[in-house]
C-alpha cells in the first residue's frame, strides 16, 4: 500500500529516542522529510543520521517544550529547515516532575501535576499554536497526538500522568471539531508498554528488587508474568509498532479517521473499547 506520504514534512516531537525515534524511522521509510526532535541535541543529530542511512531526508530542531522558550526554539529551527509542517506528532511525554518514577497520589506536589501536565499536555498545545493554524490556511495537515493507556485506565500510583493523558484524549477532540471541514484531521493513540528507555528503567528497577535476570527480554517476559499489566499478546509493544497505526493515521488514506482514539497495546487493556 502506498502511503503517499512522499514530500510531507513531519515534525516528531520526542523522536531522539523511544516512541518518537520508531515514529520518525517509520514516517522516513515511506518517504515524509522528518524533523527530529529532542532536548538532546547528539541523540537527535544519531536518529537524522539514521534517517540519512536509509536514504531519507531528515533535519534536527532542539528544545524543552515544557517551556515556552524551549518551544519558541524548536518553532525557529523547524521554519528555517522546511518551512511549515504537514504532519505533526506531540509524542513527549513522560513522568520526569515525579522524579522519572510512577509517583503518587499523596506523595505528588502541585509542583509535580503542574510538571506533568507541561510535559505531557502543554507542550502539545505548544506546537499546535505554532503549526496548525498554516496546516488549516493551506487545507491539509494531520495531527496525532501520543496518550497512554493511562489515559482512560488511570492507575493510583501515576495519577498526574494519567489525568495529563486523558487531557490529551480530550482536547484531540475538541481540536477535531474546532478543525472541522479543513483538511486537519487530529487523532490520538495510545501506547501500553513499550519498549524504549523509559520502560525499560522501569524493568531495571523492578529487575534489581525481584533479583531478575539482567537480560532485557527475559525482565519483560517476567514483568508480564507478574499480571499488573496482562497482555493478549506474546511481547509488548516496539516503538515501530507505534510507528505503523501513525504512518497510516498520517496518511491521506487516513482522512476519514478524525476526533479518535487508537489503543496499540497488543492486547494490554482489559475493555471493550
Ligand atoms: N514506553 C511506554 O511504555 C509508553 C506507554 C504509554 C505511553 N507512552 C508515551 O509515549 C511517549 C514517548 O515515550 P517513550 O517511552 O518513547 O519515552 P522516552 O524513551 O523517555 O523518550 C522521550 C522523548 O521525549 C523527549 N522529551 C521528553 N520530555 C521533553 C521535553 N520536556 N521537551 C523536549 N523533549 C522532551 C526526549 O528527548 P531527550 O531525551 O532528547 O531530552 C525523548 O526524545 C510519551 O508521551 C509517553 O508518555 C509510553
Amino acid at each position: 500500500m502506498d502511503l503517499q506520504l512522499t514530500g510531507k514534512r513531519a515534525l516528531v516531537t520526542g523522536s531522539s529516542s523511544g516512541i518518537g525515534r520508531g515514529i520518525a524511522m517509520v514516517l522516513a521509510r515511506e518517504g515524509a522529510t522528518i524533523v527530529v526532535h529532542g532536548r538532546n541535541a547528539g541523540r537527535s543529530e544519531e536518529v537524522a543520521e539514521a534517517i540519512r542511512a536509509i536514504g531519507g531526508t531528515a533535519h534536527v530542531a532542539t528544545g524543552d517544550l515544557s517551556t515556552d522558550e524551549g518551544a519558541a526554539a524548536v518553532i525557529e529551527a523547524t521554519a528555517r529547515h522546511v518551512g511549515g509542517i504537514d504532519i505533526l506528532i506531540n509524542n513527549i511525554g513522560g513522568n520526569e516532575a515525579a522524579g522519572g518514577g510512577l509517583g503518587g497520589w499523596f506523595r505528588d506536589t502541585p509542583e509535580v501535576w503542574t510538571g506533568t501536565m507541561q510535559q505531557n499536555l502543554v507542550a502539545a498545545i505548544r506546537m499546535i499554536h505554532a503549526f496548525v493554524p498554516a496546516m488549516r490556511d493551506r487545507g491539509w495537515g494531520r495531527v496525532i497526538n501520543v496518550s497512554s493507556g493511562g489515559g482512560t485506565q488511570p492507575t493510583p500510583q501515576a495519577a498526574a500522568y494519567c489525568a495529563a493523558k486523558a487531557g490529551v484524549i480530550n482536547m484531540t477532540v475538541s481540536l477535531s471539531l474546532e478543525l472541522a471541514r479543513s483538511g486537519v484531521t487530529v487523532n490520538t493513540v495510545s501506547p501500553g508498554c513499550t519498549r524504549t528507555e523509559m520502560f525499560e528503567r522501569t524493568l531495571t528497577s523492578m529487575g534489581e528488587a525481584q533479583g531478575w535476570p539482567e537480560d532485557m527480554d527475559v525482565r519483560e517476559q517476567r514483568f508480564m508474568d507478574l499480571g499488573i499489566f496482562p497482555c493478549a499478546s506474546e511481547r509488548y509493544g516496539r516503538p515501530e509498532d507505534v510507528g505503523s497505526l501513525v504512518a497510516f493515521l498520517a496518511s491521506p488514506l487516513g482522512a476519514f479517521i478524525n476526533g479518535a482514539n487508537y489503543r496499540i497495546d497488543g492486547g494490554q487493556c482489559q475493555s471493550v473499547n
